[in-house]
């Protein structure tokens, strides 16, 4: 695995906005292959303490042989944390980052299934447990449902087109991999578009695969309930979907009284991170500091 090779992103900001008390205890929500918790983790304290989680079983093996007994690393999901920190008997944090989305490694390694340019069965499980994987959502999906998360999670102007021709071509036989369905789109898209087409609908496969916005949703809410006074939540989102979910449940936090924002506007990568780490190019952070300590925040829209 080459997680080292990738960079973590705008982690300067992070390990600004995100340690206020050294000695306290943290949460990196999706530490991949560990590069923002080995920042953190050199900031703390030997009395504080780094939890790392991760629904990708690959990720939590290859971060705890990274990490050893330093930072305290669980395969779940991060829509689990306050069952996880009630098992481990923590009630509250200092600080939680979420880093959100796919690792470089998840997108080039191709039997994951997420990446349009790599053959490979379509899966984009992040948990292998889990039932529901992408050849079955293309495979068993009615027209009409699949038109409906292209739209609404891919925002993909040619989705009621490529649904048809999904729905044609999986009577012939099954759609297996990631190549037949782009192969399959390449059929009704025009080639000018055609790049930012395939993403668009590999991205809705995933977000449906892996329920990412509800379970996003689930996650923040419950870190801000869980934040001590003066903890702080930083988050890095990668599409404006999942950056759209952290600014309402901001902004409804704050309306609230919860939280205090920090990052009026997203803080963006400069042009030197985007050169040295394209992939940080469409990354978004946001940030919250706990102002009032009751756990009141629920059923944010
Ligand atoms: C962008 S990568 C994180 C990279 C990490 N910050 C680093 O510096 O190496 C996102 C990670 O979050 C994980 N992930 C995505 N959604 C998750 C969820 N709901 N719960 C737990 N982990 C999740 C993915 O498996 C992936 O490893």
């Amino acid at each position: 695995m080459n997680y080292e090779f990738h960079n973590p992103v705008l982690v300067e900001k992070v390990l600004d906005l995100l340690i206020t008390n050294p000695g306290g205890v943290y949460v990196d929500a999706t530490i991949g292959g560990g590069g923002h918790s080995e920042r953190i983790f050199k900031k703390l304290l030997p009395t504080g303490k780094l939890i790392g989680i991760d629904a990708d079983e690959d990720a939590v093996v290859f971060s705890r042989k990274r990490f050893g007994e330093r930072v305290s690393i669980y395969n779940c999901n991060f829509s689990n944390l306050s069952d996880l920190l009630s098992d481990l008997k923590i009630s509250n944090i200092d600080g939680i980052l979420f880093d959100l989305g796919i690792s470089s490694y998840q997108i080039d390694n191709a039997e994951k299934g997420f990446s349009f340019s790599k053959e490979g069965i379509l899966d984009m499980r992040f948990d292998k447990n889990q039932a529901l994987n992408a050849r079955y959502v293309i495979n068993n999906y009615k027209e009409s449902e699949l038109t409906r998360l292209f739209k609404l999670y891919g925002e993909e102007k040619f989705s009621s087109k490529i649904s048809k021709e999904i729905i044609k071509q999986r009577k012939y036989k099954s759609i297996d991999t990631t190549t037949e369905l782009s192969n399959i789109i390449k059929n009704v898209v025009n080639k000018k578009f055609i790049n930012k087409t395939l993403a668009r609908i590999f991205q809705a496969l995933r977000i449906e695969v892996n329920q990412e916005l509800d379970v996003l949703k689930k996650g923040l809410i419950d870190a801000i309930n869980l934040l001590k006074v003066n903890g702080r939540i930083v988050v890095i989102s990668y599409h404006s979907l999942e950056d759209r979910i952290v600014k309402n449940i901001f902004k409804t936090s704050a309306e609230q009284k919860l939280v205090k924002i920090l990052t009026k506007k997203p803080i963006i990568p400069d042009e030197d991170e985007i050169k040295f780490n394209p992939r940080s190019r469409s990354a978004k952070l946001r940030a919250a500091e706990k102002i009032l300590n009751i756990k009141t925040l629920a059923n944010v829209q």
